[in-house]
C-alpha cells in the first residue's frame, strides 16, 4: 500500500576510498571500497507518493532542489515506481542534521535515506541489497550508508552491460568492533567543490596515475579487510592514511585538487604526532577537510593539537554509528 514513510540515514567516510567509476552504465564503482558509517551525521528524509502534478518535487533544507541532485534523485524515484508498479509523483523533503556549511558531505546520508523511504512510502519491501544498490546508482557512497558501523562496496562487474546487474553494499562490522573516534576538521566555510562525480570523470580522463590508482586500491582494500577483522586500528589507520593520499596524487595529476593549505597542515600535525607515539591517522574525500582516527585512549591530546592548527575552524567529534532506519508517516 502506498503511504508515507520517513528514514533517517547517516553519513559514512571511506577508509579504502572509492575514486573512479567503470565505463558505462549503472554507476559501478571502478574500485571497491570500505567505509565506516558515522553517528550523529544525519539526514531525515520524508517521501509521498501522490497522484497530481507534472514530476517529483525534491525540498532539500527547506529549498527546492533542481540540479545535478534533482536528476539523480528522480531516476532513483522513477526505479521504485516501476518496481512497485505505481503511477504519480513523489514528494521528498529531505534534512541534514549537521551544517552544510560545514562542508561534509551529505549526498551518501541522503541518498542512503531517500531510497530506504521510497521504497516503504511505494509500499515494497525489496530487501536491503536492492536498497542498497538502489541508492548506489544515485551516489555509490551512498550504498553503504544503508548499514551501520564497518561497511564495504565492491567494485562494479568489469562489463557494465546494460547497467542492471546488482551491486549492494555488505555490513562488515558493527560500529562497537573496533572503538575509535573520527575527529573532523573542519578546515574552510563557503563555496562547494567539484563534485565528486566530475572530479572522478577528470581523473579517469586526464590524470596519468589514474590507471596505477585503479590497480593499488583492490590491494589496499583486501589489507584493511584483514586489518579490520584483526581489529588492528594502526594498520587500518596507516592503510586509510595511504589509500586517501593515492586517491588525492591521482586527482591533483588531472588538475582537481581538494586540499587547502590547511589541509595539508592538519596532515603535517597528524604525522608529527605520530612521530611523537600516537597512534592517530588522516583521511581526505571530495573537499578540504580533514578526518582524522584515533582510539579513545589517545583522543584527548590529538583532538587538543588539531585544533591548534592555524586553519582549523573547527574540530567536530564523531564515532561509529547505525544502520539506516525507516518509519510510516511524516518526519517527527
Ligand atoms: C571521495 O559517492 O559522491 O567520498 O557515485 O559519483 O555520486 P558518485 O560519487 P560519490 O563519491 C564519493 C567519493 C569519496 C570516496 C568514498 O566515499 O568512497
Amino acid at each position: 500500500m502506498r503511504g508515507e514513510a520517513t528514514a533517517v540515514a547517516h553519513a559514512n567516510i571511506a577508509l579504502a576510498k572509492y575514486w573512479g567509476k567503470r565505463p558505462g552504465p549503472g554507476n559501478y564503482p571502478a574500485v571497491p571500497s570500505l567505509s565506516v558509517t558515522l553517528a550523529g551525521l544525519r539526514t531525515v528524509t520524508t517521501v509521498r507518493f501522490v497522484d497530481e502534478g507534472t514530476g517529483h518535487r525534491l525540498v532539500l533544507d527547506g529549498k527546492e532542489e533542481l540540479g545535478p541532485g534533482a536528476t539523480k534523485a528522480a531516476a532513483l524515484l522513477d526505479r521504485v515506481k516501476a518496481h512497485a508498479g505505481i503511477q504519480g509523483f513523489a514528494h521528498v523533503e529531505s534534512r541534514n542534521e549537521f551544517p552544510t556549511a560545514a562542508g561534509l558531505a551529505s549526498s551518501a546520508s541522503g541518498f542512503a535515506a531517500m531510497a530506504a523511504a521510497a521504497c516503504a512510502a511505494a509500499g515494497i519491501t525489496p530487501g536491503q541489497p536492492w536498497i542498497s544498490d538502489l541508492a548506489r546508482r544515485a551516489s555509490a557512497s551512498a550504498a553503504r550508508s544503508l548499514f551501520g558501523g564497518f561497511v564495504e562496496l565492491d567494485a562494479g562487474p568489469a562489463n557494465a552491460g546494460d547497467g542492471e546487474a546488482l551491486l549492494a553494499a555488505r555490513p562488515l562490522a558493527p560500529a562497537e568492533h573496533l572503538p575509535l573516534v573520527i575527529l573532523v576538521c573542519v578546515t574552510r566555510r563557503g563555496p562547494k567543490d567539484t563534485a565528486s562525480t566530475e572530479g572522478m570523470t577528470l581523473t579517469a580522463r586526464e590524470s596519468p596515475f589514474y590507471v596505477a590508482w585503479v590497480e593499488e586500491a583492490p590491494r589496499l582494500f583486501t589489507r584493511m579487510k584483514d586489518a579490520l577483522a584483526a581489529k588492528d586500528l594502526p594498520t587500518l589507520g596507516a592503510l586509510a592514511e595511504r589509500s586517501a593520499l593515492a586517491m588525492h596524487a591521482s586527482a591533483m595529476a588531472a588538475g582537481v585538487v581538494y586540499l587547502n593549505g590547511t589541509s595539508l597542515e592538519v596532515l603535517r600535525r597528524v604525522q608529527r604526532l605520530r612521530h611523537e607515539g600516537l597512534s592517530t591517522f588522516a583521511t581526505m574525500d571530495a573537499g578540504p577537510h580533514v578526518k582524522v582516527m584515533v582510539s579513545l585512549a589517545e583522543e584527548q591530546p590529538v583532538a587538543t593539537a588539531l585544533a591548534s592548527v592555524p586553519g582549523v575552524l573547527e574540530v567536530r567529534r564523531t564515532v561509529p554509528g547505525p544502520a539506516v532506519t525507516v518509519t510510516m508517516g511524516g518526519a517527527p
